[in-house]
C-alpha cells in the first residue's frame, strides 16, 4: 500500500496522450494522480469535466493533473468527445489505459471488497520530491470536490516552505497556526511580527504569504 511520505512508483502507461513515463511527466512539479471507475458513467463524465474546467487553476499552482482507468483507449478516446459534449470541456490531461490493472494494484486504487473489477475514485497528491503528500479514496457513488483539492494544494504548498500547519477549512489568506513542534522562542527568530496565542498550544497568525506578515 502506498502511504503519505512514501516515494510515489514510477510506471510507464498508455494514455490519452500517448506513452508516459511518470516522473518524465511530473518533472519537478507537483502531481495529481487519480483513479475513476469506468468510462461511460455518469459521475466520472461530470468528474473529467470539471477537473478539465478547473486545469487552469492546477497549472497556476504548478501541478499536473493524470487521471487513471482500467477501460481500454478506444473507450477513453470516445468517452473524452462525451465529455467534451455533455460538459463542455474535453480533458487534456492524459488518461491511463489500465487495462492489466498493474498500476491500480501498485497504487492499491482496486479495494476488492467495493468492486474487484474497476477502481475507486482515489487522489494521490505527489509533491516535486515524488513523495506522496495526501491520499483520499471515494466511493463509485461519490463525485470528488475539486476545490477542495485545490484548497489542500494551498495548505502542502505553504507548510512546504513556512514552519505552520493549516486549520479546518482554512483557505489561502485566513489566519495560519505555529506548529506545536516550535517553541516561542523560534516562533519569535521565523515571526518576529508577532502571533497571536489563544492557548499554548494554539497559536494563530496572518497568512505568511499575504504580504508582509512573517
Ligand atoms: C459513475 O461514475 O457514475 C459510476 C461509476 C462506476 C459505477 C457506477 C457509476
Amino acid at each position: 500500500m502506498v502511504k503519505i511520505n512514501d516515494t510515489a512508483p514510477n510506471f510507464v502507461a498508455h494514455t490519452s496522450q500517448g506513452l508516459v513515463d511518470f516522473y518524465s511527466y511530473i518533472d519537478n512539479s507537483w502531481a495529481i494522480l487519480f483513479s475513476h471507475p469506468k468510462a461511460f458513467t455518469p459521475v466520472c463524465t461530470t468528474e473529467l469535466g470539471t477537473l478539465q474546467k478547473l486545469l487552469p487553476a492546477f497549472k497556476d499552482r504548478n501541478v499536473k493533473v493524470i487521471g487513471l482507468s482500467v477501460d481500454s483507449l478506444d473507450n477513453h478516446n470516445v468517452w473524452l468527445n462525451d465529455i467534451k459534449e455533455t460538459q463542455g470541456y474535453l480533458p487534456e490531461y492524459p488518461l491511463i489505459t489500465d487495462t492489466d490493472k498493474s498500476i491500480s494494484k501498485l497504487y492499491d486504487m482496486i479495494h476488492e471488497n467495493a468492486s474487484d473489477t474497476m477502481t475507486v475514485r482515489t487522489v494521490f497528491i505527489i509533491g516535486p520530491d515524488k513523495k506522496i503528500k495526501l491520499k483520499m479514496d471515494y466511493p463509485a457513488s461519490a463525485g470528488r470536490n475539486f476545490n477542495e483539492i485545490l484548497r489542500v494544494v494551498d495548505s502542502l504548498q505553504l507548510t512546504a516552505n513556512y514552519k505552520v500547519s493549516t486549520p479546518a477549512n482554512w483557505v489561502q489568506g485566513e489566519d495560519v497556526i505555529i506548529g506545536s513542534a516550535i517553541n516561542d522562542e523560534e516562533a519569535k527568530k521565523l515571526f518576529p511580527k508577532g502571533w497571536t496565542t489563544h492557548k499554548p498550544y494554539l497559536r494563530t497568525l496572518k497568512d505568511p504569504t499575504q504580504g508582509d506578515n512573517a
